[in-house]
């Protein structure tokens, strides 16, 4: 059946319900280029002011999954269950995660992303380290899947294809920020990875998409919906974001934190989000067993040397480091009651570690690492701050970004829970 694409704009522009076979004509001639770019932004313009009904999303979702292959991990062996993040600061949970969920026999296909503006990828992350390849044949995937359980790799182009054009025309139509589109994009990428059940990060605050907890528990309702609508059982995590996640952010200084971490160290906001979503992981599977003892026994760390070699990676290589590092200090004395994870973002960001553009490359050393958290007393001048970059250039923009992102006061704080709430069965 064919359509007339200023007709379907129009139903959607005046807030009307467009049918299963007009929503999937229009996703599929898009994806064709049968439908220009300025059609596409328009429609997408219209579904930002008007969203999408439930029954509409679903088929939405179905029809960017159908836009590509659904990859089929039966022959793997063992459960799957992956875990998405929707972005934030320092947020490397997925290189511990993955590992330490597959050391319990569980299959972890993470197919991830770069990163672009303020938040990190962990594809960049991963290639941080010596050797590593993260662009993988579906042939590989499934192999490593099948022999280790971990894989961190990027997905293929066949993998809902109408996605990656729209994410494309989301980015420069000021589209991005609505959640049936959020829902609907990262949803279709997840199921047509094929994993059995899924676990997915939804962070709220500065550093976020989602700045409430209102508008971060309906995208993670939406989300975990769309899943049980495809046969892929959901839960979802509401953490924080205000405050950058560990004392690193940047490509090999979160790898550096991952090893401690997969040492049975690290911070105790990772370690606390980590084992969070693999307790989540493994229920999903049907798989008892504690995460916090497989990391402090070393398993997960054998687990994580073996994806690592596996993907042509040296888990002993000395990992990358910046030319330049400059200390930040305290401008007085007090109690650091607040680190605005936004501007730790963005002076990563600005240091080197990510980009404007997605051409654009990285540096694998560059980035910031915070040497107190909240709660910890300062002196004026005491060293609160590093910032790692490759030339003076992007040293002076990492200054400027990190300026005023320590607050210094009176307040002593509790340490409080990174979990602010959790949806799901
Ligand atoms: N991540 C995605 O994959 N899609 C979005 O729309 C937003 C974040």
């Amino acid at each position: 059946m064919s359509f007339s694409a200023v007709d379907v704009i129009r139903a959607k522009r005046d807030g009307g319900e467009l049918t299963p076979e007009a929503i999937r004509w229009f996703i599929n001639a898009y994806t064709a280029r049968e439908v220009a770019d300025e059609q596409a932004s328009a429609l997408l313009m219209a579904v930002y002011f008007q969203g999408m009904s439930a029954s509409e999303l679903s088929v939405w979702t179905d029809a960017m999954i159908r836009s590509g292959r659904r990859l089929d991990l039966s022959s793997v062996g063992r459960p799957t269950v992956d875990k998405h993040s929707t972005g934030g600061v320092g947020d490397k949970i997925s290189l511990p995660l993955c590992p330490l969920v597959a050391s319990f026999d569980v299959a972890v296909p993470q197919l991830s992303g770069r990163g672009l503006g303020h938040t990190g990828g962990t594809l960049d992350k991963m290639e941080s380290i010596a050797g590593f390849r993260t662009g993988l044949s579906s042939a590989q995937f499934v192999d490593q899947l099948r022999e280790i359980g971990a894989v961190i790799c990027a997905a293929g182009d066949d993998l809902a294809p109408a996605d990656r054009a729209m994410y494309a025309l989301r980015d420069v139509t000021a589209t991005i920020e609505s959640i049936p589109l959020i829902a609907s994009s990262i949803m279709s990428k997840k199921i047509a990875e094929g994993t059995d059940a899924l676990v997915l990060d939804v962070k709220v605050g500065s550093g976020a998409f989602m700045r409430d907890v209102d508008r971060a528990t309906m995208l993670a309702e939406t989300m975990v919906g769309l899943g049980s609508d495809h046969g892929v059982r959901t839960v979802a995590l509401l953490t924080s974001m205000d405050t950058p996640l560990g004392r690193t952010a940047g490509n090999a200084l979160e790898v550096r934190e991952t090893l401690e971490v997969l040492a049975g160290g690290g911070p105790k906001d990772v370690v606390e989000v980590t084992v969070a979503l693999a307790a989540e992981m493994l229920e999903l599977a049907g798989v008892e067993g504690d995460p916090a003892t497989a990391l402090a026994d070393g398993r997960a760390m054998d687990k994580w040397r073996a994806m690592v070699s596996a993907q042509g990676g040296d888990p002993s290589a000395p990992l990358p480091v910046a030319r330049e590092v400059e200390e930040v200090r305290a401008p007085s004395a007090g109690v650091v009651e607040r680190i605005d994870a936004l501007a730790v973002g963005l002076a990563a960001w600005r240091l080197g570690a990510g980009r404007a553009r997605k051409e654009d490359p990285v540096s694998a050393g560059a980035g910031v690492v915070l040497r107190v958290g909240i709660g910890d007393s300062v002196a004026a001048g005491d060293v609160v701050a590093e910032l790692h970059g490759d030339s003076a250039h992007q040293l002076d923009a990492g200054r400027t970004a990190m300026a005023g992102a320590f607050q210094i006061g009176t307040d002593t704080h509790e340490a409080t829970s990174r979990i602010i709430g959790r949806v799901g069965d």
